[in-house]
């Protein structure tokens, strides 16, 4: 199986995704990092893992679609399984939605549908809450809306700060996004057939 990861920052969920790809604890492998920010780390450390890079910037094109295009046209020529979003800081349009059709999935830093978009676990943080975690979920067209696949709670502890509770949120998604994807390949390997269309 093969994931195309798509990531515009420091790209540590891209890393643990990329460890358990190399240590076999996920049967797939990353044939590409999809990044719309050229000089993100992530793309640094995809370079480190010999991982191929497609990066662009979307001023240089006239519109989402233009860009989204293609893409999909660089995903279906590595013959991309599932798109794994982890850190992708931009809403995904209508031309990857519909060639990725329920092929695509992201992960958040909150309980979702608790604290969507930017700044997720200091939004929690402010809101006083005992209890937030990390969702992993389909995407859709909306923020942070498509179903969800797999959750995992993170406790507010009252020696907490900001800082340390964003630490064991990270803990958990670095543990929890290549546990999920394994569990969706799984699934649609014993449902027997590749992912891509
Ligand atoms: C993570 O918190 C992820 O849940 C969210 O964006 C952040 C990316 O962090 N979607 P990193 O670049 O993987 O370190």
């Amino acid at each position: 199986m093969k994931l195309a990861v798509f990531a515009s920052g420091s790209g540590s969920n891209f890393q643990a995704v990329a460890d358990a790809a190399a240590e076999n604890r996920i049967d797939a492998g990353i044939a590409v990092l999809v990044c719309d920010k050229p000089d993100a780390c992530v793309v640094e450390r995809a370079e480190a893992m010999n991982i191929p890079v497609f990066s662009f910037r979307p001023k240089n094109y006239e519109n989402k679609a233009a860009f989204e295009q293609e893409i999909v046209e660089e995903l279906q020529k590595k013959e991309v399984d599932l798109i794994v979003l982890a850190g992708y800081m931009r809403l995904v349009g209508d031309t990857l939605l519909t060639a990725f059709q329920k092929r695509m999935i992201n992960i958040h830093p909150s309980l979702l549908p608790a604290f969507p978009g930017l700044n997720a676990v200091e939004q929690a943080w402010e809101a006083g809450v005992k209890v937030t975690g990390v969702t992993v979920h389909e995407v859709d067209q909306g923020m942070d809306s498509g179903t969800i696949i797999a959750q995992e709670a993170v406790a507010v502890k009252p020696s907490d700060s900001l800082a340390s509770l964003t630490k064991a949120v990270q803990a958990v998604e670095h543990r929890l996004y290549p546990d999920t994807i394994q569990f969706l390949l799984r699934e649609r390997l014993s449902q027997g057939g590749a992912m891509h269309q």
